[in-house]
């Protein structure tokens, strides 16, 4: 019998086909046994650092029957992971400053995958700045529903600037996704309010919090087709 997979876990897996496939820090294993089952993909790395999330994949693998498809290894990553050994990557259920750290040192030992998929648990603005200088452009942004909003997002390795943030507020763009402002959702729109509605109070000027209020007043701004306020004269 197989758990069905949460929100956040299932538009993960419907961005992700690939003949090989490395999720890492899997834990439960949830999400690459679901990407066998459903012929998502071939065979699949699972990389868990700390002991006891292994053990609960190693399990899980076990009593799936699918130790022939599944090879469940530890370590930090993609350390374990050799250059050119899958195409294809997940990251998911972490910070993404965490997920940042992890792919720039796979990068550094040239782990550099086609494809990357990554949900992080917080703003995914990090992740976005940090493909812009490594070479992957945005291919797909969701927004899944759960305990929070969580961003989910499709990058692929690509020659020069990415198109997708082209005509964009670059600011806003990175922070709230330039896939996700284009599509304009009533999730993101109550993200972006929810923003405002949390740093007004907090946003003198001069304080983190009057950047960031500039960035949602700019994402407000592009979504109804209008001229963001000058933040020098908004009140
Ligand atoms: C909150 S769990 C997420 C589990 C699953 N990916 C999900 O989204 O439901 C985060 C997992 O990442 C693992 N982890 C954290 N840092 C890691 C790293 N550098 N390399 C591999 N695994 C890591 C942790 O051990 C933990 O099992």
């Amino acid at each position: 019998m197989t758990a069905p997979l949460d929100a956040r876990l299932e538009t993960v897996l419907s961005l992700i086909r690939a003949g090989a496939h490395a999720d890492i820090g899997s834990d439960h294993a949830a999400l690459p046994l679901a990407l066998v089952r459903r012929g998502h993909i071939g065979r699949g790395v699972i990389v868990e650092l700390n002991p006891g999330p292994l053990e609960n994949a190693r399990q899980a693998v076990a009593c799936a029957g699918l130790g022939d498809r599944l090879e469940v290894r530890q370590g930090d990553g993609l350390d374990p992971l050799a250059p050119d050994e899958v195409p294809s990557v997940s990251l998911t259920g972490m910070g993404a400053l965490t997920m940042r750290g992890i792919l720039e040192r796979g990068a550094a030992r040239q782990v550099r995958p086609d494809a990357l998929v990554v949900q992080p648990n917080d703003n995914a603005a990090p992740l976005r700045e940090w493909a812009l200088g490594a070479g992957y452009h945005l291919r797909a942004e969701r927004l899944a529903s759960g305990y929070w909003t969580y961003p989910v997002l499709r990058f692929e390795r690509a020659e020069g600037p990415d198109p997708a943030y082209d005509g964009l507020p670059g600011d806003a763009a990175r922070r709230y996704g330039p896939l996700l402002l284009r599509e304009g959702s009533a999730l993101l729109r109550q993200q972006v309010w929810a923003d405002v509605t949390r740093l007004t109070p907090l946003a003198a000027p001069g304080r983190p919090a009057a950047l960031e209020l500039a960035t949602a007043h700019a994402a407000l701004a592009w979504l109804e087709g209008r001229t963001p306020p000058d933040p020098a004269t908004r009140g």
